[in-house]
């Protein structure tokens, strides 16, 4: 497997094969740092990490990744470059490809990063866009696979805002890796037809499934992976909470819910989350709508069920694989 070179924008580029190839490279990367064995082999190469969104994870996945790969790395934050205000996205790629050996981008539309990527000459990583969340993506199959020994004919039900980048992802995911993929939720929050179409053919020949539903029961009953995301998403504007409070609240991942999925069903977010009034939104909104918790209850989150902090690890040992893979 040879994947020098390549973009990583969305798993819908990538074969099942490459797929646990960069999972497998992980799993390796993870033990091998897990036993103190350094893997710096990039030492002497740059990447540039690109962030119109704020970040935790991904930022730090990147930052501790690339200096565990012998990376330099520099950071442009929301504000801090001249992307977009006063440089195109193709004259900042073709700067880039001559200073770094990587560029990883997390910003808004895909078609952005898609042409970031078309422009650069050297490897393009996607952190995140509107539509998708590929890196997420190779955390939660690694977290998954640790949780299960494998992941063709697993069962994960995503609840919330499915036509967003985490909903879209994990359905290309599942469809991609025969994994049997329900998204419970609102109808208006369905993945669009053209993708579920698309990741129903997909799913046709890896022996996996899509299913769309509004209803809760049926949706989660026996669930291995019971997933859920914030119901409002960066770069959303704020006048969209009640209306997502009052569609999604139905479809909270709570106690019944994890009782209603399968006996060894594990609970995963992407976070951050919102799971109490210990953030500022949070707080806000219980303010505001006299609620407590939203799209997961404290005591899913905090329960011996919840797989959310594994799963952050892992984005740093996936995203190294993914480093290490392309550069
Ligand atoms: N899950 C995730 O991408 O988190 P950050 O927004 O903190 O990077
Ligand atoms: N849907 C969320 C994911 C955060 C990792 C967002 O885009 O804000």
């Amino acid at each position: 497997m040879n994947l020098k070179g390549r973009d990583f924008l969305k798993l819908l580029d990538f074969t099942p094969e490459e797929i646990l190839y960069l999972l497998d490279l992980a799993a390796q990367l993870k033990e091998k740092k897990k036993k103190g064995i350094a893997v710096d082999t990039l030492r002497g190469k740059n990447v540039a990490l690109i962030f119109e969104k704020t970040s935790t994870r991904t930022r730090c996945a990147f930052e501790v990744a690339a200096h565990d790969l012998g990376l330099g790395t520099t950071y442009l934050d929301p504000s801090g470059s001249q992307i977009g205000k006063k440089e195109s996205i193709a004259d900042t790629a073709r700067v880039l490809s001559g200073m770094f050996e990587g560029i990883e981008y997390r910003g808004y539309g895909q078609e952005i990063v898609e042409e970031l990527a078309r422009y650069s000459s050297v490897p393009v990583w996607n952190g995140l866009t509107n539509e998708f969340h590929p890196t997420q993506m190779l955390a939660d199959l690694l977290t998954i696979r640790e949780q299960f020994g494998y992941l063709k004919g697993i069962r994960l039900t995503y609840m919330g805002d499915a036509r967003y980048n985490m909903g879209n992802s994990l359905m290309v995911a599942c469809a991609k890796m025969g994994m049997h993929f329900t998204a419970c939720t609102a109808a208006k929050y369905f993945p669009n037809e053209v993708l579920t179409a698309q990741c129903r053919k997909i799913a046709a020949e890896t022996g996996g499934s899509v299913t769309l539903t509004e209803d809760v029961k049926s949706g989660t009953r026996g669930a291995d992976v019971i997933y859920t995301d914030v119901w409002v998403s960066m770069g959303e504007p704020d006048q969209v909470w009640e209306e997502r409070i009052r569609d999604l609240s139905p479809y909270q991942v709570n106690a019944d819910v994890m009782k209603n999925a399968g006996e060894n069903a594990v609970f995963m977010h992407c976070l951050p989350a919102f799971h109490d009034l210990k953030t500022k939104i949070g707080a806000e909104m219980g303010e505001r709508f006299g609620i407590r918790e939203m799209e997961v209850t404290d005591e899913v989150f905090e329960s011996s069920q919840s797989r959310v902090f594994e799963e952050a690890e892992n984005r740093m040992h996936t995203i190294k694989a993914v480093m290490a893979a392309t550069i």
